[in-house]
């Protein structure tokens, strides 16, 4: 089937700088990974983010990874996380042996409940995952005072929130930890994968070049420099298995350009945003996540929700007029996470998320990318407006 508006595999094509970037490293002659390009790119994703520490990684799943290792996360702990998110959220720190307690959506914003947070608080609990969902920061100001009274560690997943801010705070600096994706889906990316880990404390970020390079890190000036070895293993590390999380050269290069369009990108999606939401206000059926005031929301993605109760019409129903009448294509993004075979073979089905399970059947999203054109944005709106309307009947 040929969809009218479809989004393209990539969300934006790469700027001249950007290419230009990738060159230079190749040509340059230099080592080609954790030299002067990460250096410079880690600083500049600091001061854009102002954040304590940033390290570039090879992904957020990783970056998740490092966060949860340093949370120091075992066997029988309980690691908070919203049931609704990307697959990837979770799984470092069931990896490393946690429960994971499943919280339910905050209605307005969709992103998680900080009182179901605290409702679902044991003495097992150790460290609450917050994540900015869609592009839409979490409330953090709830969850960093529950955080500081059971004395939990926050981890933030930014993965779908690069320039997301609360009141000019930008996510990622409010909890010990932001974790940051790069990847194809994203209108920032590095090559098609990569990622950042922002870090709050000393303490914390002084192992984190060993513990991304398998324990790997600079030398100390010192006497008879080949004592310990040639590789410096094991200089900070404190009972942490390392691994290797880096980020080439070629892609720090690339990220580093692609920081000097990120805002103007991001508001870009912002007005389309805006615009969609528009053009589709008179669909009284059809609802949006409410941006909080003083909330950046960056909106990852067009999620919709529709409610075609009165008329004993489904979602699904919605869905397949939308592609076989009107030739748009949608899809329905994250299933609560404890409905995959994945966590439930895994032992990780056990849920309590009655808003959830209200809203999510009711969800889909519309095709979305950086650049899209009024025509665009009209054809989707004029499509749902016109689906809703043929289910009316
Ligand atoms: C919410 C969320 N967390 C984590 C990830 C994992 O990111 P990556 O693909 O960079 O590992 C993603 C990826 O899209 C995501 O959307």
């Amino acid at each position: 089937m040929e969809y009218l508006v479809k989004s393209p595999a990539k969300q934006r094509p790469y700027t001249e700088a950007e290419i230009a970037a990738v060159l230079d490293v190749m040509r340059s002659g230099k080592g080609q990974t954790q030299g002067e390009y990460m250096t410079r790119f880690q600083d500049e994703f600091r001061a854009f983010t102002g954040a304590n520490h940033a390290f570039a990684v090879d992904n957020c799943t990783n970056a998740l990874s490092l966060a949860a290792t340093l949370c120091g996360v075992k066997e029988g702990d309980e690691v908070l996380c919203p049931a609704y998110t990307f697959c990837a959220s979770a799984i470092p720190f069931a990896k490393a042996g946690a429960k994971i307690v499943w919280c339910d959506m905050d209605p307005v914003t969709w992103c998680v409940d900080p009182a179901d947070i605290e409702r679902k608080i044991t003495e097992k609990t150790r460290v609450i995952i917050a994540v900015h969902l869609l592009g839409m920061p979490c409330d953090m100001e709830k969850i960093m005072t529950i955080a500081e009274k059971h004395k939990l560690r926050v981890v933030e997943d930014c993965a779908q929130a690069l320039d997301a801010r609360i009141n000019g705070r930008h996510v990622g600096t409010f909890g010990d930890f932001g974790c940051f994706s790069f990847h194809n889906a994203k209108t920032f990316t590095t090559l098609g994968e990569g990622g950042m880990l922002t870090v709050k404390n000393e303490k914390d970020a002084a192992v984190v070049p060993g513990i991304r390079f398998n324990g790997c890190c600079s030398y100390p000036a010192r006497e008879r420099d080949w004592i310990p070895a040639m590789s410096n293993v094991d200089m900070h590390l404190d009972g942490f298995w390392p691994n290797n999380f880096c980020l080439g050269e070629a892609q720090c290069a690339v990220g580093l350009a692609a920081l000097s369009t990120l805002k103007a990108d991001t508001d870009r999606i912002i007005a389309q945003n805006m615009r969609l939401r528009e053009l589709l206000r008179d669909v009284s059926e059809i609802s949006f996540n409410t941006i909080p005031e003083g909330y950046r929301h960056v909106c990852h993605q067009y999620v919709l929700h529709f409610d075609g109760s009165a008329f004993g019409k489904t979602r699904d129903d919605l869905m397949e007029l939308l592609r076989n009448k009107y030739r748009i294509y949608s899809i329905v993004q994250y299933y609560p996470l404890y409905r995959y075979p994945l966590y439930q073979k895994l032992g990780q089905g056990e849920f309590d998320c009655p808003r959830l399970e209200a809203f999510w059947d009711q969800s889909f999203s519309v095709p979305m990318w950086c650049g899209m054109t009024e025509e665009d944005l009209v054809t989707i709106a004029n499509a749902v407006r016109g689906a809703v309307a043929d289910l009316k009947g």
